[in-house]
């Protein structure tokens, strides 16, 4: 396949990345995900917005325009033949004298395979485990994922899908994904200390009257439904919080109805 890096389409295999930059050893870069449908970057505008927003706000210097950087996409779309799959835009944080302040880093995009969860998954939900965590910087997708795929083991373990994260008693978001509630019939996402996802802005799009709030972990565990959202699981029920089972244990019929009106987002 082929990738862009620092400046020019090239054979994937080939792209190398400079061992002191602070990416690999500070954890301290940028990136962005986004997949394809048919051939076309589905909600391409958001996630570029996103990527530059995060490549201003991390003092990383992103030296391509917004149509730069879908002209790029486009062209790498078109030469891998990603019908349907994922890019994955990053900016690392460059090479710096002291080995630690933000630098000219190097900016990367590579097309890859995408799997979503297995369909039983989406009819039966899924199992989240606790941790109380909360994201620094959290609006910003970096690259710093190193708590939770050092959870990552216990997840298999305990045949938890992934993580929900909570502190001081309020809940944020799960390590890739955000999460809704319904309670009585009405919807609720959290506010703060989240990375504002783009699929969570096609949700409230679905779902105007949607709170946005604060959300007690207390009362998560007490929803009739819940559910996450993410480039790479779209919408996916969940049904048990470490050992208690969330409602009735079974999918909802608000999730089910977001579920099938996000199928017809896509083109
Ligand atoms: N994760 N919160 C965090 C911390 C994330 O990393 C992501 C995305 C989301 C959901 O955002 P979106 O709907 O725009 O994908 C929320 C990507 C998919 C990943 O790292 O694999």
């Amino acid at each position: 396949s082929f990738c862009f890096a620092k400046n020019e389409i090239i054979d994937s295999n080939l792209a190398q990345i400079h061992p002191m930059d602070i990416t690999l050893i500070r954890g301290y870069g940028i990136f962005d995900f986004f997949r394809t449908s048919n051939y076309i970057p589905l909600f391409l505008s958001d996630y570029l917005d996103r990527f530059i927003r995060s490549a201003e706000k991390t003092h990383l210097k992103l030296k391509y325009t917004k149509t730069e950087l879908r002209e790029i996409i486009l062209d790498l779309i078109q030469k891998n033949d990603l019908q349907n799959g994922g890019v994955r835009m990053l900016l690392t944080g460059g090479v710096s004298a002291n080995h630690f302040s933000p630098a000219d880093g190097d900016l990367f995009i590579f097309c890859e395979e995408l799997l979503f969860p297995e369909k039983e998954k989406y009819e039966k939900g899924v199992k989240l485990l606790s941790a109380e965590h909360v994201r620094m910087i959290a609006d910003i997708k970096t690259t710093n994922y190193a708590f939770p795929v050092w959870l990552s083991p216990s997840w298999k373990e305990n045949g938890a899908e992934d993580v929900i994260y909570h502190f001081n008693g309020v809940v944020s978001e799960s390590s890739r994904s955000n999460i809704f509630m319904v309670k009585n019939g009405s919807i609720s996402t959290p506010n703060n200390h989240i990375l504002h996802g783009i699929t969570r802005k096609r949700v409230l799009e679905l779902a105007p009257e949607c709170n946005i709030r604060s959300i007690t972990f207390e009362e998560l565990l007490d929803a009739d439904e819940l559910f996450i959202t993410s480039t790479t699981k779209k919408i996916l029920p969940i049904t048990v919080i470490d050992k208690q089972k969330i409602g009735d244990g079974k999918v909802g019929e608000i999730t089910k109805k977001l579920m099938a009106d996000f199928v017809d987002m896509e083109v």
